[in-house]
């Protein structure tokens, strides 16, 4: 599971979030101290659209030391006041977050456990270049690009029956 919401921090499937707020008023959002413009309060008029930026968040070194790099460890020492927790958000948060989470969760684990279990996974071949080092070749394969969702650019798989 871990290793699920390690992967899901890196390249969430949804990158932004829309909301409008639709209310009679306009609101006051509390905003983190840490945030980059210094203030505590944000100001938003009735009527306006927004986005979640879901994919700056998970990448965000304040919550994430080293974002870049994949560790599921993150996600096993969690304590209940872990500022993290409520910065990773794959399925939204709140009363409008997505029903199907803990249904996706389980279906990914177990999607997961049965290629793993009937294939070989391996990168083609075609995809290695000489003389590179293990972080040089990881950083250029999980090179992504994200617009409706977050893609691979460069990571061909080959699956082999076992
Ligand atoms: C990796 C898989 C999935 C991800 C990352 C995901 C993510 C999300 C996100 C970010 C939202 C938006 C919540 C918001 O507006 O605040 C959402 C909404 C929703 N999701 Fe998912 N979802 C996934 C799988 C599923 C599955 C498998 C189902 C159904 C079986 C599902 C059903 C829904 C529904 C019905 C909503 C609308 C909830 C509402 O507006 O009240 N999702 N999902």
């Amino acid at each position: 599971m871990a290793v699920l919401q390690e992967t899901l921090r890196m390249y969430p499937s949804v990158i932004g979030i829309p909301k409008m707020l639709n209310t009679q008023e306009d609101t006051i959002i509390p905003c983190s101290e840490r945030g980059p413009y210094g203030q505590t309060q944000l100001f938003v008029p009735k009527g306006t659209h927004m986005s979640i930026d879901v994919q700056s968040l998970h990448h965000d070194p304040d919550y994430w030391p080293e974002p870049e790099v994949f560790k599921p460890d993150r996600f096993l020492t969690t304590t209940p006041d872990d500022v993290s927790r409520e910065a990773f958000i794959p399925f939204s948060a709140g009363a409008r977050s997505c029903v199907g989470q803990k249904f996706a969760q389980v279906e990914i684990v177990a999607i997961l456990v049965n290629l793993c279990r009937s294939y070989r996974i391996k990168i083609l071949p075609k995809d290695d270049v000489k003389g590179e080092t293990r972080e040089e070749r990881q950083t250029r394969l999980l090179r992504n690009v994200s617009r409706l969702t977050s893609t691979p650019l460069n990571l061909g798989l080959a699956f082999e029956k076992r």
